[in-house]
């Protein structure tokens, strides 16, 4: 046979005698049912699509690689952290709210997850473009995410279903002001920064603690879209942002972000003068400044969307030597969420799928289950004396850890002197912004509330932003009144 032809073939691996024509009793007979091979296209059609991501469902991604350029080893033994280090990566960037069809250019966060194939197993940094989030108890995520998708009845995207969530959640004006501002809308994915949001833990080779936060800045500077631009692309390309992250890495022009560390040291925490690990928060930079790591690169495409990026499996539990979590109650959530949403999206053995499987060695104890392809061999438990793994506490040690004691409780953090629910948003419209983008956020904010909010809700919006800077919250009432 010339292999070069290529002859179709059942999944199988047998050839099949036609692309085009059914077997029948006669070109007008019935279909006869043994005509396997079509009884496999229709079924297997039948069971393409996968469940969606119940957040972040739309998105792109590529893969590239990681280099170490500065010397951290002071704050962190990781092997792939360590100077001169090159770890490939795979990123996916996406948004919230929308299903998988849904327009790259609304008015949402952005998903920034990166998976680091290190040789000490996969780490995971699933981070957003924006350095804060909504709310700072993970009892509220889901109905936060809620909030921002579809009504019960009329299947709809409800902006008054959204307010009505903030207003009442006042920890969320400091990731709402972001979101109403000009970050709220970027103009390529190549063109927002990537934070962990969260406080982790990094501990160096003498076992010493350090809380730190990761901040991906793009190399190719910061460029958002007007509300204008994003209406008007939403309707034109939904795919805009999908299609300019594949054309730029196909014309060689590889987008890049150097990652920087703003880092705690471990003792510091008890003191600081908000709770570090509040993820409504940041770290003003004044107090904790940007240390240099290293460059993040983009330069090959998938070139299968289903295996390589719609089934990546992005968990903050990933997490390797010299890494780890820290008190931060959104992040201990997470670290079960991700694994069980993959478990329930992909199967349970979904970390065998190429995309998420670790280039390092597995000798995990796991066995069997749907899908099992990587093969087990005995013993099958632990402990044993038959030469099966062995956790090494020596070696590798419970380093991330910090104490905890006190009553079961049901309660948010205990207050901090500058833990207020306005103050970094304050500071974000006064000194960041400046005339021209307090004037967008204003216009923003005027045309989300205008449309379907009104009655409690809409008088407790003005509220909520005359808490955040009077003079603006004067200013949306006044927008929306005369509107
Ligand atoms: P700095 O003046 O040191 O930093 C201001 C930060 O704001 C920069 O990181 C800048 O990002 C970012 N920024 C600029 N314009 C906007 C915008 N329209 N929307 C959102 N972010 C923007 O101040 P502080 O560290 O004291 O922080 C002041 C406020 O800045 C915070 O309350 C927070 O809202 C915001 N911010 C702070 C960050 C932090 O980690 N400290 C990170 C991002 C935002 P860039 O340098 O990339 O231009
Ligand atoms: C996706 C849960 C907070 C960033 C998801 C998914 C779940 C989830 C279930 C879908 C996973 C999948 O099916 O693949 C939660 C919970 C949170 C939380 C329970 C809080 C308690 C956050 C925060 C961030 C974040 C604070 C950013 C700092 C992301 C990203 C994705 C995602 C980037 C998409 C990952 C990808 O590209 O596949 N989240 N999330 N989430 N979440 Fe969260």
């Amino acid at each position: 046979m010339n292999e070069e032809s290529k002859p179709t073939t059942t999944d199988g691996g047998a050839p099949v005698s036609s692309d085009e024509q059914s077997l029948t009793v006669g070109p007008d007979g019935p279909i006869v049912m043994h005509d396997h091979y079509l009884m496999e296209q229709m079924a297997n059609f039948n069971r393409e699509r996968i469940p969606e991501r119940q957040p972040h469902a739309k998105g792109g991604g590529a893969f590239g690689r990681f280099e170490v350029t500065q010397d951290v080893s002071a704050y962190t033994k990781a092997a792939f952290l360590q100077p001169g280090a090159q770890t490939d990566v795979v990123l996916r960037f996406s948004t919230v709210a929308g299903e998988r069809g849904s327009p790259d250019t609304w008015r949402d966060p952005r998903g920034f997850a990166v998976k680091f194939y290190t040789e000490e197993g996969n780490f995971d940094m699933v981070g957003n473009n924006t350095p804060v989030f909504f709310v700072r108890d993970p009892m509220k995520f889901q109905h936060f995410i809620r909030s921002q998708k579809r009504r019960a009845d009329t299947n709809l995207r409800d902006h008054d279903m959204q307010w009505d969530f903030w207003t009442l959640s006042p920890e969320s004006a400091h990731q709402v002001t972001w979101l109403m501002g000009d970050r709220g809308i970027p103009a390529t994915w190549r063109h927002m920064n990537g934070y962990s949001s969260h406080t982790y833990m990094w501990v160096n080779a003498e076992g010493k603690k350090f809380w730190v936060k990761y901040h991906f800045k793009t190399d190719q500077g910061i460029k958002c879209l007007t509300q204008e631009q994003a209406d008007s692309l939403a309707g034109s390309d939904a795919d805009y942002h999908t299609r300019d992250l594949y054309n730029a890495i196909e014309r060689g022009d590889c987008p890049s972000w150097t990652l920087y560390m703003q880092i705690m040291p471990f003792e510091e925490a008890e003191t600081y003068r908000l709770n570090p690990f509040d993820l409504t928060k940041v770290w003003p930079h004044a107090d904790y400044p940007l240390t240099e790591v290293g460059k993040l690169t983009l330069d090959r495409n998938p070139t299968d969307y289903h295996t390589e990026i719609e089934q990546a499996a992005f968990e903050p539990n990933n997490q390797v030597p010299g890494t780890g979590f820290s008190p931060d109650k959104m992040l201990l959530a997470r670290v079960f969420s991700y694994a069980d949403a993959h478990r329930a999206r992909l199967g349970v053995n979904y970390k065998q799928i190429p995309v998420n499987a670790p280039k390092s060695p597995v000798h995990s104890y796991s066995k069997d289950g749907a899908m099992r392809v990587r093969k087990v061999s005995d013993p099958v438990y632990a402990p044993n004396t038959k030469g099966g793994p062995a956790a090494d506490p020596e070696r590798y040690p419970e380093a991330a850890t910090w104490s905890a004691s006190g009553e079961l409780v049901r309660h948010a953090y205990t207050p901090r002197r500058d833990d207020d629910d306005f103050g970094q948003a304050h500071k974000l419209v006064r000194e960041v912004m400046d005339d021209e983008a307090r004037a967008r956020l204003v216009s923003n904010v005027v045309g989300h509330l205008s449309d379907g909010v009104s009655g409690p809700v809409l008088e407790r919006a003005f509220e909520y932003w005359r808490k955040i800077d009077e003079e603006i919250g004067e200013r949306i009432e006044a927008g929306v009144r005369g509107g």
